[in-house]
């Protein structure tokens, strides 16, 4: 049980409690120990009077609209960029330091957008907007690796291939890949449903996530362009990415080949990635083994393996992630930012 009445401790709330994020940070807020003085749950008028367990306590949840955050020290908004864009600013208005999980301040100049691990110095106290970002799902994991090879060696070029997850897509997206898969098992020539993705996801791969932009990327993968300059604090880092669906329920994947400035040792790089916080290299000593969705193990690590070098081209390597959407993508980045907040005195 982490409430306390100290007074120093925080009051928490989270808008989107019922979905995929929000059950995730419940959770965690929970099994890390994050010492609270009560959590407010908040989503939908669909969800209002649901209870739910919030580390052993049967809590309400409130209407979103109806919320009152002036007796919130810190809410976290996972419920979708229109419902962020509407209500976060409000929240921070009556004092909550909002940590926004969605697309709506990532690239305001007065919100920060935090990796803790890679920038956690960029918050120095409450941000002008009393907003604090956290990044999309496949930006967290990959800049969590890229500042250590932009540190030891530099970067010229990053081009990513993303595998990403129906739970990308929440509750309704990990729904509707089930039901294609049973659907499909049964009629092989049913007409799989396609609603939360661009097509049927079950059995296909979907390379198409988010809105199409007039430059023919996706958002999905502007996002990355853009999270990625922001966070490593390098405007000019060249990053092309392809962001495609899979028909894995949770974790999402990245083929990344990176073009360094220098050539690159392979055991010195694999090293270096090991050392990182919460990050597990697979093939450190065996080469070639590699983390998949099913198999990577402790959910809380990036997950790394496939590590190699070029051999036409010493200052280039390719590398395989998985990560957590849910959790290292969304949630686990949240609470992190949350209990550096915390530590450091900034709230
Ligand atoms: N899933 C991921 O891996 C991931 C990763 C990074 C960021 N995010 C972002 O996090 C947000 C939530 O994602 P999710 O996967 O948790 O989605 P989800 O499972 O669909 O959950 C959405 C949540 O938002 C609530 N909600 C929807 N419309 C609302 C409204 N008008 N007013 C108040 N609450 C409303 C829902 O409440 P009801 O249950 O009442 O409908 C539910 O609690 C999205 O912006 C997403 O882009 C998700």
């Amino acid at each position: 049980m982490t409430l306390v009445s100290d007074p120093t401790a925080p009051r928490l709330a989270i808008a989107g409690a019922t979905g995929a994020v929000g059950r995730t940070l419940i959770e965690l807020i929970a099994s890390r120990g994050l010492r609270h003085r009560g959590v407010r749950l908040a989503a939908s008028a669909r969800s209002a009077g649901r209870v739910v367990d919030v580390d052993g306590r049967a809590t309400v949840v409130e209407d979103l609209e109806h919320t009152d955050f002036s007796d919130v020290d810190i809410a976290f908004f996972s419920a979708g960029t229109s419902v962020s864009l509407q209500w976060a600013r409000k929240a921070a208005a009556q004092g909550a330091l909002v940590i926004d999980n969605t697309n709506a301040f990532r690239m305001d100049p007065d919100t920060p957008l935090v990796v803790p691990q890679v920038n956690a110095g960029v918050l120095t106290g409450r941000p002008a907007s009393g907003i604090i970002a956290n990044p999309n799902c496949s930006t967290i994991p990959l800049v969590r690796l890229l500042s250590a090879v932009q540190e030891r060696w530099g970067i010229r070029q990053v081009v990513v291939s993303t595998y990403q997850a129906a739970s990308g897509q929440g509750e309704h997206g990990i729904t509707e890949l089930r039901e294609g898969s049973e659907l499909a098992l049964r009629d092989p020539g049913a007409e799989l449903p396609a609603e939360r993705f661009t097509a049927p996801l079950a059995f296909n791969v979907v390379p198409f996530i988010d809105k199409l932009l007039d430059s023919g990327f996706t958002l999905e993968e502007q996002k990355m362009l853009q999270e990625s300059r922001k966070i490593l604090g390098l405007p000019h880092l060249d990053v092309t990415t392809t962001c495609v669906r899979v028909p894995v329920v949770n974790s999402h994947s990245e083929a990344v080949w990176v073009e360094a400035a220098a050539p690159v040792d392979r055991t010195e790089l694999v090293a270096r990635l090991a050392a990182l916080p919460e990050v597990t290299v697979h093939d450190r000593d065996v080469p070639g083994r590699f983390p998949t969705p099913l198999t990577a193990g402790n959910p809380d690590h990036v997950h790394v393996g496939r590590v190699r070098v070029a051999p036409h081209n010493p200052r280039g390597f390719w590398l395989w992630l998985v990560a957590d959407n849910l959790r290292i993508g969304a949630a686990l980045n949240a609470v992190q930012i949350a209990e550096n907040v915390l530590e450091r005195g900034l709230l």
